[in-house]
């Protein structure tokens, strides 16, 4: 097959090295991809927003498969365009992929089928919101409704905390339309994880749970960021636990979204908050982790094309999957001053010795090449270094031993990663 995976950054890297391996692909190409990608595929200068450039490409190259990385051109309705024309898609309907970009319809979903969740409200005007705020108090967390890339988000300690973001988000559109309408909600307590699950429309399959690092620095301090390390298995996400998030939350959705006229094709990403056994639903993304994606390619041990394939056509309940027992974990290396403005352009040195450590994989993310050969850095987040080992203690000292061999002075990483795995 001709496959096309749409995306650039550690969760395409991730994508196109677990479809490498399919006997199914004969063909990879990413648009617009990186560094790390043209290793494995044809890069396509074609932006990953670009729905009309990425359809036109798909039918004249005679694509079989597309699979689409990122939210944006999902809930743009890239997946729609591509069946419509013929091809295979990978990744929801505009109207499924609505359960990422639209906080208040996602969060009316899982009143309506029973999904456990924080309590909530969905707000038009910063008056009514500023009032179920005082009346609910603190703490408490403010979202945007739309797609603020994973930046609309404020958990509030304080009173004043809440009401200035209302202020920020609604009255200032410090995320633009994103924040037209908000969603406020009961601050939960637990620990978090990301829950995966594949689904065809009607039969959904639980993959891998990983644990993200979202906080930019150690300790869990500083800014969100998209995501600084994760680690795969979660010890949090016990077996009881997949099945009750299977018979609480994933199977409730895909049965609901059906029920509206919106089956959902794709990765379903539960983003959880685990207490006391007890999981309940943060929010769903329509779409691998980044860089949670990193590590469950890392474990995935068996085809990922036929998954998929499976997927796009309703024949997921033939289908199981199967992961290594090994521990996976990744170590994100961003550019100095990520998540606020960072500079791009500086070489990075040092990836082969680094890619030589047993086990070691790096996976790019914001990478281009110049014409000398060099790897540059193009992003916020630039580089993945993702260990296997047998124990997570031992995938993230082979992590740290590659990071130590990556010589980029504009760059940083966490060193804590994978802690909570550690203290268990
Ligand atoms: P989200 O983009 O909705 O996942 O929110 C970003 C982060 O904010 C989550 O990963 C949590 O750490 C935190 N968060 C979101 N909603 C809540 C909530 N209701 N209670 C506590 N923390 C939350
Ligand atoms: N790492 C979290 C996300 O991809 O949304």
């Amino acid at each position: 097959m001709k496959i096309l995976v749409v995306g650039s950054g550690g969760r395409e890297h991730a994508l196109c090295w677990a479809i490498r391996r399919s006997p199914l692909c004969r063909e990879l190409l990413c648009a617009p991809g990186n560094a790390g990608i043209a290793l494995l595929a044809e890069l396509v200068p074609i932006a990953a927003e670009d729905i009309d450039g990425l359809v036109a490409y798909a039918t004249v190259g005679g694509v079989d498969l597309v699979v689409i990385g990122p939210e944006v051109p999902l809930v743009l309705g890239l997946a729609d365009r591509l069946q419509a024309a013929g091809i295979k898609a990978f990744g929801p309907s505009a109207a499924a992929a609505a359960l990422e970009g639209s906080k208040g319809f996602m969060k009316d979903i899982l009143a309506k089928y029973r999904v456990p969740t924080a309590a909530y409200g969905r707000f038009t005007e910063p008056e009514a919101a500023k009032a179920f705020i005082r009346a609910t108090g603190a703490p408490i967390v403010v979202k945007t409704d739309g797609l603020a890339a994973g930046k609309g988000v404020v958990v509030a300690t304080s009173l004043d905390e809440a009401l200035a973001a209302v202020d920020l988000m609604m009255t200032e559109k410090a995320f633009g339309a994103a924040g037209n309408e908000l969603v406020v909600e009961e601050f939960l307590r637990g620990e978090e994880a990301s829950f995966f699950a594949i689904v065809d429309g009607t039969t959904a399959l639980p993959l891998a749970a990983a644990q993200d690092h979202k906080r930019v620095g150690d300790g869990d301090t500083g800014p969100n960021t998209g995501g600084m390390g994760a680690y795969s298995p979660a010890a949090v996400v016990t077996p009881e636990i997949v099945a009750k998030v299977m018979e609480r939350c994933i199977m409730p959705t895909v049965r609901g979204m059906a029920a509206e006229g919106r089956p959902y094709q794709g990765i379903l990403f539960a983003g959880l908050m685990i207490d006391n056994d007890e999981p309940k639903l943060l929010e769903y993304n329509v779409r691998f982790g980044d860089p949670e994606c990193q590590v469950l390619m890392a474990r995935l041990d068996c085809d990922l094309v036929e998954l998929m394939l499976a997927a796009c056509e309703g024949r997921l309940a033939d289908c199981s999957t199967a992961w290594k027992p090994d521990a996976a974990l990744v170590v994100v290396m961003a550019a100095r001053g990520y998540p606020g403005p960072y500079e791009k352009g500086s070489a990075i040195e040092g990836l082969d010795a680094a890619a030589a450590i047993p086990g070691v994989t790096l996976l790019h993310a914001g990478t281009i090449q110049d014409a000398a050969g060099r790897v540059l850095a193009n992003g916020g987040r630039v580089l993945g270094v993702t260990a296997i080992g047998s124990t997570v203690a031992e995938a993230q000292s082979r992590a740290y031993q590659a990071v130590d061999r990556i010589r980029w002075p504009q760059g940083f990483c966490r060193r804590d990663i994978g802690w909570r795995a550690l203290g268990k």
